[in-house]
């Protein structure tokens, strides 16, 4: 029987700074009602300036090492998922790897966004299968507070340890970029995958790009596309921050996720019924519900943390399996369905043997 990948430990580390959608209304005309019935959205935690993606890639491999019971020294693959690492170059997996004490394994660095999870657990599974690795480790991480439009002096007010408050021109820059802001949180999660015989492990996977329209969810400046690649005029343009398309991501959301879900259950042979849980990436809890609705999906069966963390794009997944897990609603053996849809546009669906 050809190896499988299972995921034998998980970890997440979530940075100490919680923010209120009421706070975010010091430095935005925005509300906790607006957010909270929009989007799901209670709160989300932000690192301190010179914490970096990788950092929060680390503290969640560490944990997901113990929980595993693997030692750095036997992981013979890295597979790092981002979309904001700690530099252009080298990728966030290289600095984890000499963070952690690694041997000298081969480091990916993947960027499919909200999708980078899925997309990178078909690359561990095909590494596994090839008999190329035997203990992986991969790891969603993401710092979204780069791309807040604020300084540093509202930083202070945001956090309440300043009384000032931003300008009305300030205020008016913030509440330009509200809808996508208030989205986002960040956080890390890793999970160890092992290539074991038997039942476990990842079943099946369907994933999907579609670049056509990659514009409705992009960051327009700071690339390779400009010379320099950054320059002032840019960030006075505000083109270093993400560019999204809310209604058109959303319509599109529900449509792939609930098409690519059915492809996958079908496919496999799989009812809905024989699922213990569905975990879906957490950009939109009106985006979830509509598809926990169509797929014909119990409460109990699904499981969200888009109120406490937002959006964190590459560690959503992972994080929500943390939690199911060490919380005992996935056991050992369960069949778990994984959907996710991001900027690309990516999206996909994993089915898995707990
Ligand atoms: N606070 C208060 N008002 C706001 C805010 C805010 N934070 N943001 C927007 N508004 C206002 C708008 O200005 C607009 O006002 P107007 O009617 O006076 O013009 C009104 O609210 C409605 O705006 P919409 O954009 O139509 O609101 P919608 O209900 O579509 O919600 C949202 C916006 C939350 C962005 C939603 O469209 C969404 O979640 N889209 C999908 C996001 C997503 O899935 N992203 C992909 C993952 S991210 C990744 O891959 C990296």
């Amino acid at each position: 029987m050809a190896p499988r990948a299972v995921i034998v430990g998980s970890g997440s580390h979530i940075p100490k700074n919680r923010v209120t959608n009421d706070m975010l209304a010091r430095l935005m005309d925005t509300s906790d009602e607006w957010i909270r019935e929009r989007s799901g959205v209670e709160a989300r935690h932000y690192v301190d300036p010179g914490t970096s993606t990788s950092d929060l890639g680390v503290e969640a491999a560490r944990i997901a090492l113990a929980h595993a019971g693997v030692a750095p020294e036997d992981i013979d693959l890295v597979v790092f998922a981002t979309m904001t690492p700690d530099h252009y170059f080298p990728g966030a997996g290289a600095l984890l790897q000499a963070k952690l004490g690694l041997r000298h394994v081969p480091c990916f660095d993947i960027r499919q966004q909200c999708v980078g999870f899925l997309y990178g657990l078909q690359l561990v599974d095909a590494h596994v299968r090839a008999g190329l690795a035997r203990n992986v480790l991969l790891i969603g991480a993401e710092i979204h507070s780069g791309f807040m439009p604020w300084n540093a002096p509202q930083w202070e007010h945001l956090y309440g340890r300043s009384d000032t408050p931003p300008t009305a021109e300030q205020r008016a820059w913030n509440t330009r970029f509200r809808h996508l802001t208030v989205l986002f949180g960040d956080a890390g999660a890793a999970v160890v995958v092992q290539a074991q015989e038997g039942g476990r492990g990842i079943v099946d996977q369907i994933l999907h790009t579609d670049g056509a329209d990659y514009d409705k969810l992009y960051v327009p400046g700071t690339g390779f596309k400009h010379r320099p690649y950054v320059d002032p005029e840019q960030i006075a343009r505000g083109d270093h921050i993400p560019v999204m398309d809310g209604r058109w991501v959303f319509k599109m959301a529900t449509t792939r996720m609930v098409e690519v879900a059915a492809e996958l259950l079908q496919r496999a042979g799989v009812g809905t019924s024989d699922l213990a849980m569905v975990l879906m990436h957490q950009a939109n809890k009106r985006i979830n519900e509509y598809c926990q609705k169509a797929l014909g999906l119990p409460d109990s069966k699904v499981h969200h943390n888009i109120d406490r963390y937002g959006n964190t794009t590459a560690a959503t997944v992972p994080l929500l399996w943390d939690e199911v897990v060490r919380d005992g609603r996935v056991k050992t053996n369960d069949l778990v369905l994984m959907i996710a849809f991001g900027a690309g546009m990516n999206w996909g669906a994993t089915l898995l043997r707990a």
